[in-house]
């Protein structure tokens, strides 16, 4: 009789960074023979891939610790992966003794050799491995066994970490320094995927316009053009941009490469320069709106989305009331609204003049019915416009198919009879019916 086969179990919680490196965390794992399980019982090892960007993120990994301490006396190992991993460090194992990994994005890299450590120490009482030393590293986790878990789109990471230091954010602290792949990776990167049948590509990273081709042969606008050129390659998108590195060539690029989509996420954190200054963001209310002007001159109409924190130290009723007539004067076609969380190890952490709570949160419900209104407006320009969606689903309840727009717009719609739509591919819809987060649609044939 074999050994019993290794599993593993793993919960992701955050950004699309994260997402993408447990696809990367997946691969290692399975490269070095364990299976991956769909639940906590069936898993010898129990991973959680975390996220500290808000405490509220922060939290949700010591609470399904705390389900799960019990299984620990099956001689089940627990992991924490990710941000909270790298934040909190080796007081994860004062909080919750059961756990024997803590592991930084930054270490992924070693993540086969812990695991043997880890293995070594099975029957033989409780130890502790960390990986949390390699934020100064100028390696990214570069991998051959991505698992992907979508077979039509997919993740290339371009740059790792966060040089900015945005007064309220953890990131530079979780993930560490600026690091780029060259842009002859990335390519290689993208050129596999497309053999290998994908035809949408995302390119991640902290902030993807600071990115730096170590090898000095591409800018940001040309990889993302390069992309672009792949054969196979239909759509490519990239997030997060930051607004002060935001370039026109980055537009022009959009301009002249078709397959770039027509989507730009630029977060904006506030309308107000007081606001902006006090938390580090290096542009000014102007600067942003000229970046936002760059934009609507395109030849394709472009959408834009943001993120907005209220509530931030100091942040007065006039300083919100100018985020307010910035959602007016951009018309974003969808925000991600947040309450400002105090964070460990950042600069505002110490900054007075905390906003309650309470007014926290009527800030943002202020926010984000400002926001539902000019979405349900401005989703009305698509009424009887076509456009060409990737099939992504379907909605039996409804009888529907789920597709998604190059502008990232859900736009769900029926086939005609008889006709059933391949997932992944690509075909044309006629807009319908418009809500505030969706649209509904016809296919054409
Ligand atoms: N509190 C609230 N929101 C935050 N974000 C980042 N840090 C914080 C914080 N401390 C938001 C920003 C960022 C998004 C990913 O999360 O809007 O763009
Ligand atoms: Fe959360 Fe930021 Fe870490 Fe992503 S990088 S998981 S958003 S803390």
């Amino acid at each position: 009789m074999g050994e019993p086969q290794k599993t593993f179990y793993l919960e992701t919680f955050g950004c699309q960074m994260n997402v993408h490196d447990s696809e990367k965390v997946v691969g290692t794992l399975m490269a070095q023979g364990y299976r991956q399980v769909s639940t906590v019982e069936e898993a010898g090892l129990i991973l959680y891939n975390t996220c500290s960007i808000r405490d509220k993120a922060e939290q949700k990994v010591f609470h399904r610790l705390a389900d799960y301490k019990k299984l620990q006396a099956q001689g089940k190992k627990f992991g924490v992966l990710g941000c909270v991993a790298q934040q909190e460090g080796e007081k994860i194992f004062e909080r919750a003794p059961h756990v024997s990994l803590v592991c930084g994005s930054a270490s992924y890299r070693n993540l086969p050799q812990m695991l043997v450590q880890i293995e070594a120490q099975i029957g033989a009482g409780n130890c502790r491995v960390t990986g949390l030393d390699d934020r100064e590293t100028d390696e990214c986790f570069e991998t051959e066994f991505t698992a992907r878990t979508n077979p039509h789109r997919g993740y290339i990471t371009i740059i790792e970490g966060c040089d900015k230091f945005c007064a309220y954010c953890v990131v530079p602290f979780t993930r560490g320094k600026e690091r780029s792949r060259t842009s002859d990776s990335v390519l290689a990167e993208a050129c596999q995927m497309a053999d290998q049948g994908y035809s949408e590509v995302q390119l991640l990273g902290q902030n993807v316009n600071s990115y730096k081709d170590p090898a000095g042969k591409k800018s940001f606008a040309e990889l993302l053009a390069a992309v672009g050129e792949v054969p196979g390659i239909k759509r490519v998108r990239f997030t997060t941009s930051h607004p002060r590195d935001f370039g026109r060539d980055i537009v022009a690029a959009i301009d002249s490469v078709p397959t770039l989509c027509d989507h730009v996420h630029l977060p904006v954190q506030s309308g107000s320069t007081r606001v902006l200054d006090a938390m580090q963001r290096l542009y000014t209310r102007d600067q942003y709106l000229e970046r936002i002007a760059w934009m609507k001159a395109a030849k394709r109409e472009i959408s834009i989305t943001t993120d907005i924190i209220v509530g931030f130290p100091g942040e007065t009723e006039a300083d919100f009331e100018q985020t307010l007539s910035l959602l007016d004067e951009v018309e974003y076609d969808g925000i991600f609204g947040f309450k400002y969380s105090p964070r460990p190890n950042t600069p505002s952490l110490k900054f007075e003049d905390a906003i309650p709570d309470e007014e926290k949160a009527r800030r943002l419900s202020v926010l984000q019915e400002k926001q539902r209104e000019i979405q349900r407006r401005r989703n009305e320009r698509h009424l009887g416009q076509i456009a060409e969606v990737m099939v992504e689903g379907r909605n039996d309840a409804r009888g529907q198919w789920i597709g998604r727009t190059s502008q990232n717009k859900v736009l769900n719609f029926k086939a005609p009879e008889g006709l059933t739509p391949v997932l992944g591919s690509y075909v044309p819809v006629v807009t319908t019916g418009c809500f505030p987060n969706s649209l509904l649609g016809q296919m054409v044939i």
